[in-house]
């Protein structure tokens, strides 16, 4: 765990209540929530009872460690409960989307729209072939369609699988082969910075070869001159064109499939985190209602891209399902320029906004004048997510963004808890600047020690939550036993987070971060081993050891420690060599941002890296224990290197 991160945030002592305009206004404002929800079970139920179910559940909860099935019997469809239901009144003319394209082109759906797209979509899916079960993938922009495709895959009960745009085609093919998706949704392209993604050529590299890939669904964004195999290729606009715009929604199994969302683990191949219907839309819509204090006159924008869970959760399925009004944009903070957000904030009043920690370093980086340029007077919350946010960050983003009115919303969760766990609720709890604050009502988190053992207030360990939560991951798709392990092998019918976390004497949280071989670059958890994966796949290397390093902007950025095969020369042009083959076998968003040439690698006697001492080298650190190594000799050369 790392000790000084815990030091530094030992010294804040900050406490910012709610504002008493505010709290009297808010959905929620009394500590009487959490004793209530102190029988979860009970609670969990009352929630459920706000979304529409086609037939009742029989039993909440059926918990056979470590596995959990919600509302048993229940039928429900999330596409049903995020449109049909919001059409019966003057809903249906509510904006449903807001779309902000990257070169300054926006798109308004109302409910009623979104409805009829993702119906029609719907159909058209039917025609290609995808029955309730099949799975889709999906990998698009941040455009209106994104949207449109997971709540047609929903409405039709198949299972979709969405690849951030930002993955490379070998990524995106190691994806599409998991899921065995027979059908995949793309884009001519996606605009990033003013250039064109090429979305189609990547779909086409990751399914050659793949027989099972019968159809390749293509939405006109960037209008680039792209080719089209058919007739396995199909226009998405042409399909639509000539569908039916009635699709009733498909009753589900509340313990159906809803989706599969891949995420990096500790080993080389990424997981399919599995999510089912009933559960997980209680979760989030309750969340999202409730963290988020959403009333019907918000604008919210989360400026997650729904290939994230956030994305999932808190711009899709979470909103959607409370009837809100939701900005979706499509490209970068700094295109065409670094007031692009505070810009979207004031062009829609966007009053809920949702973002993370590495975007308000960067934001803080780039200068005050940039939000100060803009009128965000319309902001009345806002939140974060992805990874510690540093007081300093938190303290920038209170003042500059939200003028020191609007509470910020910490929110810890992950891929796999599908819904917000830990978070501040606006008109109750107390703001610690760098502090996720307490568990949500009806959840309970525990940290241990490394044989489980519980540790009291003021104390540092491992990240637990005891009892099961009803947008919890059900498995990993197709491998149960890494399901068991990962997360219920450390500690026995208990979910282990991977996160070291510590709680002061107010009783509350702190997350430290991974403790395992995962890093978390600007909010995006990257396992070390698929980069030391991709890197060993290069034909000069060896062996390569990745490991995150203290990153200003990023959280971490990753860095590389690679020894090269006999024979191979060192050339100039190597480093930014492996470094395009790691963007090439997994994304830019794992390109490593120093690469270090060495004889060998520091290890046990047994043969294992001791990351530990790499970290230490990369962050010029004393260096810790060095007893168990077999070569010491190896750290001292590396140690010279680095610093050189
Ligand atoms: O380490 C925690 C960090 O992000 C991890 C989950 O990553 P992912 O599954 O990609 O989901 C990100 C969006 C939910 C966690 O194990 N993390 C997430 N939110 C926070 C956080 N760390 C500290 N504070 C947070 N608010």
């Amino acid at each position: 765990m790392k000790k000084e991160k815990f030091e530094a945030l030992l010294q804040e002592d900050r406490l910012f209540p709610p504002k008493e305009e505010f709290a009297v206004k808010a959905n929620l404002n009394s500590e009487q929530v959490y004793s209530e929800a102190e029988d979860s079970m009970n609670f969990w139920e009352k929630q459920a009872l706000n979304l529409d179910w086609f037939e009742p559940w029989q039993e909440v909860l059926k918990w056979n460690p470590p596995y959990a099935q919600w509302f048993l019997g229940g039928k429900i469809n999330a596409s049903y409960n995020c449109l049909d239901r919001h059409l019966s009144d003057w809903h249906r003319n509510k904006a449903a989307l807001i779309f902000e394209g990257e070169q300054g082109d926006s798109k308004v759906l109302t409910y009623q729209d979104l409805h009829r797209e993702v119906s029609k979509l719907a159909n058209v899916l039917k025609s290609l072939g995808v029955k309730k079960g099949d799975r889709v993938t999906i990998y698009l922009p941040l455009i209106p369609e994104a949207v449109i495709s997971m709540l047609a895959c929903a409405r039709i009960g198949a299972p979709h699988s969405v690849v951030f745009g930002g993955f490379s085609a070998e990524a995106l093919r190691e994806r599409i082969i998991d899921a065995q998706s027979k059908i995949v949704i793309t884009a001519d392209g996606g605009f990033r910075r003013g250039t064109a993604i090429p979305l189609k050529e990547n779909t086409d590299q990751a399914v050659r070869g793949l027989e099972d890939v019968e159809h390749i669904l293509v939405v006109r964004r960037t209008g680039k001159c792209i080719e089209m195999e058919e007739p396995r290729d199909i226009w998405y606009d042409e399909a639509m064109k000539e569908a039916d715009l009635k699709c009733p929604a498909e009753p589900m199994d509340a313990e159906d499939l809803l989706f599969i969302l891949y995420t990096s683990g500790t080993t080389g191949k990424p997981k399919g985190i599995v999510h089912t219907t009933g559960g997980y839309l209680v979760g989030v819509s309750t969340t999202h209602k409730w963290v988020f204090d959403l009333k019907e006159e918000d604008v919210y924008w989360c400026t997650a891209d729904v290939g994230w869970i956030t994305g999932h959760s808190y711009l899709v399925y979470g909103p959607l399902a409370n009837g809100a009004t939701v900005v979706i944009y499509e490209g970068t903070p700094d295109y065409p320029h670094k007031g692009r957000y505070w810009e979207i904030i004031e062009k829609y009043q966007v009053s809920i906004l949702y973002t993370a920690p590495t975007a308000i370093r960067t934001f803080m980086k780039w200068g005050n004048e940039y939000p100060l340029a803009h009128n965000l007077s319309s902001l009345r919350l806002l939140g974060t997510v992805g990874e510690p946010i540093n007081p300093e960050a938190w303290m920038w983003y209170y003042k500059y963004i939200g003028s020191e009115s609007c509470p910020i919303v910490d929110t810890w969760w992950q891929t796999e808890t599908g819904m917000i766990m830990m978070t501040p609720l606006p008109g109750i709890t107390s703001l610690k600047p760098g502090s996720c604050t307490v568990p949500f009502p009806g959840i309970k988190v525990e940290i241990v020690d490394s044989s489980g053992n519980p540790l009291s207030k003021g104390m540092g360990g491992y990240l637990t939550i005891r009892q099961p939560w009803p947008a919890m991951l059900r498995t990993v798709y197709g491998d149960p036993k890494r399901y068991e392990s990962t997360y219920f092998g450390n500690f026995p019918g208990v979910y282990f987070t991977g996160d070291g976390a510590k709680w002061d004497s107010d009783g509350y949280y702190w997350v430290l971060g991974r403790v395992d071989d995962v890093i978390n670059v600007s909010g995006h958890r990257i396992g070390t081993m698929e980069v030391e994966s991709a890197l060993v796949d290069h034909p000069a290397v060896a062996e390569a050891a990745c490991i995150g390093k203290n990153h200003d902007i990023k959280g971490q950025a990753l860095v590389a420690f690679v020894t090269l095969k006999e024979g191979v020369e060192l050339r100039d042009d190597l480093i930014e060599e492996l470094k395009a083959h790691v963007v090439e076998k997994i994304g830019a968003l794992a390109r490593p941002e120093d690469i270090i040439f060495t004889a060998e690698l520091p290890k046990t006697r047994s043969g294992k890296i001791i990351r530990r001492l790499l970290r230490d080298i990369a962050e010029g650190r004393a260096l810790g224990d060095t007893t168990t190594l077999a070569d010491a000799a190896v750290v001292s050369s590396l140690k010279e290197l680095y610093e050189d």
